[in-house]
């Protein structure tokens, strides 16, 4: 059971640790999936599961087809994410007046090798990294690639843009994680400017998410 205290009021979850199957899908929904193979199946069906879990307490309960570049499309006044990982997929959602976006991911620890890690962090993360013992490693690597595919989910429907990993860089201020853009790509997502993550460690999953509440006070680290 996900404590409901790691997401904050107005944030509507739900997980699933049992795969669905296409019996939940919508007739539109059914067509997308004709070419998916087992897997790919399985994890479409239970993402519309658990997201469509979400909506229904936002009042939508309608198809949840595929957007520009993969992300979800919902009606204008909800925003939601989803993940899966082998063993857990989940959604989030929360209506636009109270979020601008949200983005959420799940990735099972210690499956960032170390010999990715040029391809994925920054010089800095690098390091910090590099002072850890292979524990912790396994751990932290996790929740860097996590915290930025939570984010990338989080700024892809507002920007429309592609983000590689080196262009934001995981920092912890005060024993919290926030993502540090490294380059403007627009004025809500300018150089410098820092977006919290939080972090739960669920087993030997890691979930992630990022949220931007209309009433965000951002700061800057300076770039
Ligand atoms: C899109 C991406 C983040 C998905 O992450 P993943 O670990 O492969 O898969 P997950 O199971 O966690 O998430 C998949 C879900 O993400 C959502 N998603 C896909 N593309 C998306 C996008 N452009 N914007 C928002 N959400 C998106 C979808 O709902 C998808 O599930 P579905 O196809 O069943 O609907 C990843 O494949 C990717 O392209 N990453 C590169 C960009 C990046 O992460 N940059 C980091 C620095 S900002």
């Amino acid at each position: 059971m996900i404590p409901s205290r790691f997401f904050p009021g107005g944030i509507c979850y739900f997980f699933s640790e049992e795969k669905k199957d296409k019996s939940i899908l919508s007739e539109n929904e059914w067509m997308i999936v004709q070419k998916y193979g087992t897997k790919r199946l399985a994890d479409f069906c239970t993402g519309r599961y658990c997201m469509r879990k979400c909506t229904e307490q936002l009042g939508f309960s309608g198809d949840i087809l595929i957007g520009d570049r993969g992300m979800p499309l919902l009606p204008n006044h909800i925003t939601a994410s989803l993940s899966h990982s082998k063993n857990l997929c989940g959604a989030i959602a929360g209506d636009k007046d109270l979020f601008l976006s949200l983005g959420l991911d799940i990735e099972t620890c210690g499956r960032v090798h170390k010999k990715m890690w040029y391809l994925l962090f920054t010089k800095n993360e690098i390091e910090y990294l590099n002072s850890l013992d292979d524990e912790q490693q396994d751990f932290i690597s996790t929740v860097f690639f996590s915290l930025k595919e939570a984010f990338y989910k989080l700024q892809y429907p507002l920007t429309g843009i592609f983000l590689d990993f080196p262009e934001v860089e995981i920092v912890m201020i005060n024993n919290r994680f926030y993502v540090k853009m490294l380059r403007h790509v627009t004025s809500l997502f300018a150089e410098g400017r820092l977006i919290q993550g939080s972090i739960l460690k669920y087993y030997d999953q890691v979930i992630t998410y990022c949220s931007l509440p209309v009433k965000t006070k951002f700061f800057n680290t300076g770039s």
